[in-house]
């Protein structure tokens, strides 16, 4: 990185050179070279328009377009030097340019600022990054629908306050899973809506006297429209906002996975077996397998709470319109963009590598008296009412945990004891099995369900790829 220079971009009205401190500490060139690709098409796009409206001539567009596609190499092979003093990548490139082209590239910032172009580059790439987001999304959803398919009639418990409640089928609970990522997808899909709109052509604040063609400069760039405020478009970052709010959400539902797998992989659970190669040992204890990623993944949901709140309270009080304080947006965007992908690629690599322990999660279900609530409903069949017959089955399980038995484990006869109602046939009610096809709604846990609900997911997958 060059800092030996003195900003000539604007220096002009300047009796002394910038501070030292002051330029490194005002410099954005550190974080926001990252968006290079953006600011080269941004700028190729403009420098098409101004030609279109006769702004600039066919000879200057020629030189721009290829002096920025040389640049663009130049960065990609690690030969651009970037400098500190030139502030920004916006800067940087554009010096780059006229020092390799001349007065032609000195042309290329008519009817716009830097303003308007850092607002284009930042939705460019969001607008990339979203897209490659929901790519890694739909491979973990992949992942998750294939092994619900497969687990469609494994039998666990299902659990609430963490105790055993009734029983499920395992893949009906990773088909949970995955009704969370739709909506993160859904909210990704639609926040993306807000960010394809061109702010180019909002110049510093109030637009410019140049006859622009902004819908043509929106096209070639493939934003949706371009923006219809010159004020809003160069200061507002809600975009940005809204993107770390669904990221945010998205990492709550990943920390949420995050800590049922490592839970399942505890000794005590045992449900699951995460492969060895994502987990760590302990340098002192050498029996330990640790469940690293799904622990690394729920700590991440952090930082990106944290840089949700960053973007809130930076925008928080702004006046119109640009400010520098909105230049503090990138660093947590781009944190978040990184974040988000890396937990969504590693769980969408460990997920079909998941092996669930199946007679355990069998065994954990017959603990509990999961089929109480199957019970009740049997005598509510029968004639009793609910609340009647739930009195009776607490009766039942009361017994049960006394003498350290299920209910299926219990004869007729002493069943009968609770309710005469009770019948030979009640056995197909309390055997895990039963509870589970009888589940057979809408929604519901039966595997039949199950199967149905997997089958119209990879559907839906397929359909939206
Ligand atoms: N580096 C700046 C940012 O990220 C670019 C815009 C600067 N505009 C200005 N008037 N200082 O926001």
């Amino acid at each position: 990185m060059n800092d030996q220079q003195t900003n000539k971009s604007w220096g002009g009205r300047f009796t002394e050179s910038t501070d030292a401190f002051v330029a490194a500490f005002t410099a954005s060139v550190e974080f926001d070279r990252r968006m290079y690709r953006q600011d080269i098409a941004g700028s190729i796009a403009h420098a098409r328009m101004l030609t279109r409206i006769g702004v600039l001539t066919e000879a200057d567009c020629a030189a721009i377009i290829a002096g920025l596609t040389e640049i663009r190499a130049e960065i990609e092979r690690s030969d651009f030097e970037w400098s500190v003093a030139l502030e920004d990548v916006h800067m940087n490139i554009e010096a780059r340019l006229t020092e390799r082209i001349g007065a032609a590239g000195k042309r290329l910032h008519t009817g716009r600022s830097r303003n308007d172009q850092v607002a284009t580059d930042i939705r460019l790439y969001l607008r990339d990054a979203i897209d490659a987001i929901g790519m890694e999304l739909k491979r973990l959803q992949g992942g998750l629908v294939a092994l619900a398919a497969q687990e469609a009639a494994t039998i666990m418990p299902g659990f609430t306050h963490l105790q055993v409640a009734q029983p499920v089928t395992f893949g009906h609970h990773l088909l949970a899973w995955f009704e969370m990522l739709k909506r993160d997808g859904a909210r990704l899909a639609d926040c993306r809506k807000r960010v394809n709109i061109m702010p180019l052509g909002a110049a510093a604040l109030a637009g410019t006297s140049y006859p622009l063609d902004r819908d043509y400069t929106a096209q070639l760039l493939g934003f949706d429209a371009p923006t219809a405020n010159s004020l809003d478009a160069v200061s507002d970052r809600d975009f940005a906002i809204e993107f770390a709010a669904a990221a945010a959400i998205l990492l709550t539902h990943l920390s949420r996975m995050s800590e049922e797998l490592v839970l399942w992989s505890s000794a005590q659970f045992d449900f699951i077996d995460l492969p060895d190669r994502f987990c760590t040992g302990s340098s002192i204890m050498p029996q330990k397998k640790n469940p690293d990623v799904p622990e690394l993944v729920r700590g991440k949901v952090g930082r990106v709470n944290g840089h949700l709140i960053a973007l809130l309270t930076l925008m928080k009080s702004q006046p119109l319109a640009y400010n520098k304080d909105n230049q503090e947006d990138k660093e947590p965007l781009f944190d978040t963009v990184d974040t988000v992908l890396g937990c969504l690629r590693v769980f969408a690599d460990m997920v079909p590598a998941l092996r669930p322990k199946r007679e355990i999660m069998l065994q954990a279900a017959r603990r509990g008296f999961a089929t109480a609530t199957d019970l009740a409903d049997y005598l509510v069949c029968k004639g009793l009412p609910f609340r009647d017959a739930h009195e009776v089955v607490g009766k039942a399980v009361r017994l049960g945990v006394e003498t350290g038995r299920d209910l299926a484990e219990m004869s007729l006869a002493e069943l009968q004891h609770f309710s005469p109602l009770i019948e030979n046939d009640v056995f197909d009610v309390l055997s895990l099995e039963g509870s589970v096809a009888a589940r057979n709604v809408l929604g519901g846990t039966a595997p039949a369900r199950v199967r149905a609900a997997a089958a119209a997911a990879q559907q839906w997958l397929a359909e939206t790829e």
